[in-house]
């Protein structure tokens, strides 16, 4: 059930060239902008590969409009968590597994990064079950890896540009390979 680095480098290829749902970029934009804003920002290795990989769900199972559309969660930061683990180390994955509560918690801490998010993403919101009360806000902060997750969220929401110039797809490979070699040694 584990992908391979193989695994997701043929998504990348394959199911990277479908539109972001609701957004006017890729799929695979939408992922090398995530990662090479996180690098620009000075976050560590493991960081930026969870930045590259945060919406792999989306790759994996397809992102409909549809659901959108027709107002269903698609659950992409969970179902995608089985086929990384064995894999990847939890610093990737459990900001991943994060990366939607992160938005919730960001909206419940922040007004103003409500008013900042892109139409899609609060149509999404509201179907992930809107912003955390302070009783579920406090407990996500208590998490490990929230302050990844956090960090993972701005990198993710600031990767929505049309025409962004980015490295592609195998500038971030070798780094991919190296961690998953190493988590798989563990
Ligand atoms: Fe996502
Ligand atoms: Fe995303």
């Amino acid at each position: 059930m584990t992908l391979s680095v193989n695994d997701i480098s043929q998504l990348f290829n394959r199911a990277g060239g479908e539109l972001y749902g609701g957004e006017a970029i890729t799929q695979r934009e939408h992922a090398l902008q995530a990662g090479w804003l996180a690098e620009q920002s000075g976050a560590d290795e493991q960081l930026i590969i969870a930045c590259l990989l945060h919406d792999l769900g989306h790759m994996l199972f397809g992102q409909g409009d549809d659901d959108l559309a027709q107002g269903r969660d698609d659950l992409h930061q969970v179902k995608i968590i089985p086929f990384l683990r064995g894999l990847l180390p939890p610093e990737i994955i459990e900001p991943i597994a994060l990366h939607v509560d992160a938005k919730r918690y960001l909206c419940h801490v922040e007004p103003a990064y409500f008013a900042a998010l892109s139409d899609a993403s609060r149509t999404s919101l509201a179907l992930q079950g809107g912003a955390m009360d302070a009783a579920a806000a406090q407990q996500f902060a208590a998490r490990p890896h929230a302050a990844c997750a956090i960090a993972l969220r701005r990198c993710d929401d600031a990767a929505k540009v049309v025409g962004m110039t980015v490295p592609p797809y195998e500038y971030f490979l070798p780094r991919l390979l190296a961690i998953a070699e190493t988590a798989g040694a563990q």
